[in-house]
C-alpha cells in the first residue's frame, strides 16, 4: 500500500471517530454541559457559588475555616475508593452518601457537600455525575488541571465496602488499597500529593494528628493546611516536602503513626516527589490524568459518555409556544462559546449572529432568518468566552419549523462560522410541544398542556413523564421518581393546525428537591416525537 493511502485511511478513521463523538443538542446531558460551560450570569447552574474562589467556604462562605473545593475533591476520592478492580464493583457512584458515619469518612464535609450536590440532582444529572463535575470545576477554579468530563454515572442505592484509607494504616495496607482501586505505587504517590496540595487536616476530626490549639472563631474546626498555598493548585506540597520546610501534619506531625503522607511520599525513595518538585507543569499534567482516571473509575456496568467539552454553539431554553393569534412563537437563547484569543476582548454588540431554519417540510426560504442582537447576559465561563443571544421570532404554522442553523462571527468584517450541530442542524419539533403559558399547578393538581399537530395522521401514545426527587433512607442524595400520565385531547387551539392535549395528575410534593423536569411524547402519524427536559412549571392556574 503506498504511504499516502494509509495516511488517507488514518485521516478517514480520525474523521469518523470525530463525527461519532459529536454532542448533539438536545441531549440528555444538556444540564451537565450547561453547568460545565457557564459559571456566572444567565445560564449558570449555581454550582460555582460554593467555589467563587478556590479558598471559599461552604454554605456561601458561612462555614469559616473550611474550603469547598478541597472538600469536594476529598469527597470524590472517598466515594471512588470503594472500587475493586477484581470485581469491577464500586467506584464513583454516590455511595459515599450512605457511608458518612464510618470513621474513615469522619467530618461534616461529606454531608455538607451532599446537601449542595443534591440540589443539582435530577433525571439527567445523577449525584455521581454532579460529584465528578464538582471536581472538574473546583480544580479549574484553583488554577489546577483541566480535567476532561464524561457523564453517565449511575448512583448506588446502598453503601459500598469500607475501603477508604486512614492515616494510621501502614504503607503495605495503603499500597494494597490503592492497587485494589486500580492505582500502582507511583500513581498512589501522585494521587495523594495531588489531593493534598489543597485543603488541610482538621483538629476537631483528627485530634491524634493535630496538636490542640485554643479556639479560634476564624478557624473553629482548627484546620492546618497541607502546604502554604492551600488555595492554589501548585506543586508546593512536593517542593516543601523535598526541601524540608513542610508543615503537613500527615507527613511531619508529632504522631509518627498517622504520618501516612511521609510513608507514601517516600515509598519510591522520593523519586516521584522529586520530579513533582522540579517540574510544576508535569505535576499539573500528572494530577489532571490521575484525577480524570479517579472520576472515571466507575462500576463496570456503567458506560460513560464521550468527553463533553463546552459546545461552541448551543440553544438554551429554546422552545416553541402557540401565540393567542395562532402563530408559532420561537423564543429562548443561542449561546456562543469560544476559546479563541480574540474572543476575550470581543464586544458582543459587534457580533453577527444569524438564525436560519428549515420549515416543517425541510425546505429553506430566504425569509426563514432572524438576526440576533446581544442581550445583557453578562455570562462567564471558566474555559473561555460565553455569551447568550436572545431569540424571539414569530412563524406561520403553515410553514412551521424543523431544523435551525446559526451563522455567526465576532464582527461584521469576519467570515461567518456555520453551526449545524454536528451536521444535521439543531432539531426543534413543531409537532408535539409543551405550552408553558397554559400549564400550571393548583394546590392539589399539576396540569401540563401540550400542542399536537392535527394534519399529520392519528395521534397515539401521547403522555407526559414528570420527574421529581424524593429522599432516601440513610443518605442525603435523592432518588428520582417518574410520574407517567397519558395526554388526552381537550380541545382545539388558537391555530387550526394544532389540538390541545392535557395531562392532569396529583401535584408532587410542594418543596421538590433537586432538579424537576418532564418530557412530553406522542406518536403522530406513526412517528414518535419527544420534547425532553422541560423545566418545572411554576405558575398557578388562572393567574
Ligand atoms: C492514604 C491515603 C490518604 C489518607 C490516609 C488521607 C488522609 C486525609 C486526612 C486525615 C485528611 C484530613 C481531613 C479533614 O480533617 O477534614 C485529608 C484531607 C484531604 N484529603 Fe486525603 N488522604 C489520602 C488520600 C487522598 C487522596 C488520594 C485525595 C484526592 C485525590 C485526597 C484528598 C484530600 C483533600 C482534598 C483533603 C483536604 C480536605 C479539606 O481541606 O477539607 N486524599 N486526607
Ligand atoms: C497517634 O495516633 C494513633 C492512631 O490514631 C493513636 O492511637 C495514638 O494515641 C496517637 N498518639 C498520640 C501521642 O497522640
Ligand atoms: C524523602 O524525603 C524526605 C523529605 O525530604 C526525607 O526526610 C527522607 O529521608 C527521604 N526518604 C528517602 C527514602 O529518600
Ligand atoms: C446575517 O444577517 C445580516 C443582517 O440581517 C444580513 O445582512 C446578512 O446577509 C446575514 N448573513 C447570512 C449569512 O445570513
Ligand atoms: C417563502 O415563504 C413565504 C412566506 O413566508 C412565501 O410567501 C413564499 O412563497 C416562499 N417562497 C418560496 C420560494 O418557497
Ligand atoms: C451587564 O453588564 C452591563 C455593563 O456592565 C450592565 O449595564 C448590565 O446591567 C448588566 N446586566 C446584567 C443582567 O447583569
Ligand atoms: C384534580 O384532578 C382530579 C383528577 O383529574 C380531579 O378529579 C380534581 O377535580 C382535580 N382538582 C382540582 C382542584 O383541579
Ligand atoms: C449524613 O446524613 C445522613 C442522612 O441524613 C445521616 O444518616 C448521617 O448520619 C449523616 N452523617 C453525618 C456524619 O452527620
Amino acid at each position: 500500500m503506498p504511504p499516502h493511502s494509509s495516511k488517507t485511511t488514518l485521516l478517514l478513521l480520525a474523521a469518523l471517530r470525530l463525527s461519532q463523538a459529536h454532542y448533539i443538542w438536545p441531549n440528555k446531558h444538556d444540564i451537565l454541559e450547561d453547568s460545565l460551560t457557564v459559571s456566572g450570569g444567565l445560564g449558570q447552574s449555581g454550582m460555582m457559588a460554593e467555589i467563587a474562589t478556590c479558598g471559599a467556604a461552604p454554605f456561601g462562605g458561612r462555614l469559616v475555616g473550611r474550603q469547598s473545593a478541597a472538600e469536594w475533591l476529598r469527597v470524590a476520592y472517598h466515594d471512588m475508593a470503594t472500587h475493586d478492580v477484581h470485581t469491577g464493583l464500586g467506584g464513583l457512584d454516590g455511595s459515599i452518601g450512605f457511608e458518612t458515619d464510618r470513621p474513615q469518612n469522619i467530618g461534616s464535609a461529606m454531608n455538607t457537600s451532599m446537601v449542595f450536590f443534591a440540589t443539582f440532582q435530577g433525571k439527567t444529572s445523577s449525584v455521581s455525575d454532579v460529584m465528578a463535575l464538582s471536581v472538574v470545576l473546583a480544580m479549574k477554579q484553583c488554577n489546577g488541571p483541566s480535567i476532561p468530563f464524561r457523564a453517565g454515572r449511575i448512583d448506588a442505592t446502598a453503601a459500598g465496602p469500607d475501603t477508604v484509607p486512614e492515616p494510621q494504616q501502614d504503607l503495605a495496607t495503603h499500597t494494597t488499597m490503592f492497587a485494589n482501586q486500580g492505582f500502582n505505587v507511583e500513581e498512589m504517590i501522585g494521587l495523594v500529593a495531588c489531593g493534598h496540595t489543597v485543603g488541610g487536616i482538621h483538629e476537631v476530626d483528627f485530634p491524634d494528628s493535630v496538636p490542640a490549639t485554643p479556639f479560634d472563631p476564624n478557624n473553629p474546626e482548627g484546620v492546618v493546611h497541607f502546604d502554604q498555598t492551600f488555595d492554589d493548585f501548585d506543586n508546593h506540597i512536593a517542593t516543601e516536602w523535598i526541601d524540608g520546610t513542610t508543615n503537613n501534619l500527615l507527613a511531619v506531625g508529632h504522631n509518627a503513626t498517622t504520618n501516612s503522607d511521609a510513608r507514601i511520599f517516600a515509598a519510591d525513595n522520593n523519586v516521584t516527589m522529586k520530579a513533582f518538585a522540579k517540574d510544576a507543569t508535569s505535576f499539573q499534567k500528572t494530577c489532571g490524568n490521575l484525577f480524570e482516571r479517579m472520576l472515571n473509575t466507575v462500576p463496570k456496568s456503567v458506560q460513560l459518555t464521550d468527553v463533553i467539552d463546552p459546545l461552541p454553539v448551543k440553544p438554551y431554553q429554546l422552545a416553541l409556544n402557540l401565540a393567542d393569534d395562532g402563530s408559532l412563537e420561537l423564543s429562548g437563547y443561542i449561546r456562543i462559546f469560544s476559546t479563541a484569543p480574540e474572543a476575550m476582548n470581543v464586544d458582543p454588540e459587534n457580533m453577527v449572529v444569524n438564525l436560519s431554519w428549515k420549515d416543517h417540510n425541510g425546505n429553506r426560504n430566504s425569509t426563514y432568518t432572524s438576526t440576533l442582537t446581544a442581550g445583557w447576559s453578562n455570562s462567564t465561563s471558566l474555559w473561555g468566552f460565553v455569551h447568550f443571544f436572545p431569540v424571539y421570532t414569530k412563524l406561520d404554522p403553515n410553514f412551521g419549523l424543523s431544523t435551525i442553523f446559526v451563522d455567526w462571527a465576532f464582527n461584521a468584517q469576519e467570515a461567518l462560522t456555520h453551526a449545524d450541530n454536528g451536521g444535521a442542524g439543531f432539531p426543534l419539533n413543531d409537532v408535539v410541544f409543551y405550552q408553558d403559558s397554559a400549564s400550571c399547578n393548583t394546590l392539589t393538581n399539576t396540569t401540563i398542556v401540550v400542542n399536537i399537530r392535527n394534519n399529520l395522521g392519528p395521534v397515539s401514545d401521547a403522555f407526559v413523564d414528570y420527574y421529581y426527587n424524593v429522599n432516601q433512607q440513610g443518605t442525603i442524595a435523592l432518588k428520582t421518581v417518574t410520574v407517567h400520565t397519558p395526554l388526552t385531547r381537550t380541545g382545539s387551539s388558537a391555530s387550526a393546525l394544532y389540538d390541545v392535549y392535557t395531562a392532569v395528575f396529583p401535584r408532587p410534593p410542594r418543596n421538590q428537591q433537586g432538579r424537576t423536569s418532564f418530557d412530553v411524547t406522542a406518536n403522530v402519524g406513526g412517528k414518535v416525537y419527544t420534547q425532553v427536559a422541560n423545566l418545572a412549571i411554576q405558575n398557578g392556574c388562572g393567574l
